[in-house]
């Protein structure tokens, strides 16, 4: 191949080989030495066969290609390399011909670990859904809003009316409860204002989750930074992501301070922890740089009754709780086309939420130094 060719396949993320028409290695591009353990100096140029265990069906995969000189993707695919453990993968198969790009015929297989497809699928359900409860939650709040507002200007207007002072008791009763759910409603809506979008320093949103929760909790609960100063600059509503943030920990010292009850633990902490993150796919999109943030706890961890319920509105396992904390933050955050996401085990619960970094050069040459 040329080198042009080469160094284009070199520099894509996907795994990647060029097989030649009597199925023997021709290249292999970084990603797939890495996916595969292999180096390509010690197997270019040798077959399919001798590289692999159980290379037949990557060979049907070929054959199929070629015969029908179209695309063929085989999503069952278990390889056998030097003695290690199968590798589950899938491949796509796309015949090439000898051209400006590539000396000769045969074809490129991208390969693609399963368990990296099961989790785009996963992220994209979930991005769907969380699209689905946003349109859900605005309709459903704009209809209860309305007529609570009737609702309560009429029970105003007969509490003045009213000759009896013991039924003032009831009219208060419909208005403080009318205003609870107005108050509810405005934060059910309040997601669909316009973000106002500017550069911001991941690090001054995590001092303010940081400041505002050791002030409520002073020393119940240890809060350790980690950061990693290097990160440059993210192109979002530094509200909304204060807001997402202060939710998701929150929840983290709320969980921690209810398993220790009456007395203080002093193993009790929460980590704010922040790193760079390349070659990220959020929201269907790929990015070269993301902000990868992390909020951890050592408490409880998520009740399992609730799951990946977690982020639907109402889903709540606090008594008193709103349920509406996980969904917000989860809709400012794909506002910001980034996921939220969590691994819960008793003991250690961590949300890490992914922020694309814009590849706009201005926002690369400033620095989010703490
Ligand atoms: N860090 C955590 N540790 C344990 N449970 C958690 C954690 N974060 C969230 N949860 C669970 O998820 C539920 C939903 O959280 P959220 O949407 O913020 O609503 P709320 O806090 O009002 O209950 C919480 O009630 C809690 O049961
Ligand atoms: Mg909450």
């Amino acid at each position: 191949m040329t080198p042009a060719a080469l160094s284009g396949l070199d520099l894509l993320a996907t795994a990647v080989i060029v097989v030649d028409n009597g199925d023997v290695l021709r290249h292999m591009n970084p990603a797939a030495e890495n996916l595969l353990e292999l180096s390509s100096s010690h197997v270019v140029g040798h077959s399919l066969a001798r590289i692999f265990a159980d290379h037949e069906l990557l060979e049907a995969a070929l054959q199929y290609a070629r015969d029908h000189n179209c695309s063929f993707s085989e999503h069952g695919l278990a390889l056998g390399v030097s003695g290690r453990p199968r590798l589950h993968l899938t491949c796509t198969v796309s015949p090439i011909e000898r051209n400006s790009a590539f000396d000769l015929d045969g074809c490129l297989v991208e390969f693609r670990p399963i368990e990296q497809q099961l989790r785009i699928a996963r992220e994209e359900r979930v991005h769907d859904q969380s699209e689905a409860n946003r349109e859900l939650m605005r309709n459903l709040a704009h209809e209860i809003k309305n007529p609570l507002g009737g609702i309560r200007g009429a029970a105003q207007l007969l509490d003045r009316e009213l000759e009896n002072p013991d039924l003032h008791e009831y009219t208060q009763v419909i208005m403080k409860e009318a205003d609870r759910l107005q108050a509810l409603m405005g934060r059910l809506l309040a997601p669909h204002r316009m973000p106002t979008p500017s550069h911001v320093n991941i690090h001054e949103v995590l001092e303010r989750v940081r400041s505002v929760l050791s002030a409520e909790y002073q020393k119940a609960i240890t809060i350790t930074r980690d950061y990693d100063v290097s990160l440059p600059l993210v192109y979002g509503d530094a509200e909304q992501l204060i807001q997402a943030a202060l939710n998701v920990a929150r929840n983290a010292a709320q969980a921690l301070t209810e398993a220790q009850r009456d007395a203080i633990d002093p193993a009790a902490e929460i980590i704010l922890k922040t790193r760079a993150a390349r070659q990220v796919t959020l929201a269907r999109k790929r990015y070269r740089h993301a902000i990868e943030l992390s909020i951890i706890d050592n408490g409880p961890g998520i009740p399992p009754e609730i799951g990946e319920r977690v982020f639907y509105p109402l889903v709540s396992g606090r008594e008193g709780g709103s349920g509406l904390g996980l969904t917000i933050a989860q809709n400012f955050v794909s506002q910001h086309n980034g996921t939220l996401t969590f691994e819960s085990t008793p003991g250690r619960t961590c949300f890490t939420l992914l922020l694309p970094v814009a590849e706009a050069p201005d926002v690369h040459s400033q620095r989010a130094a703490q």
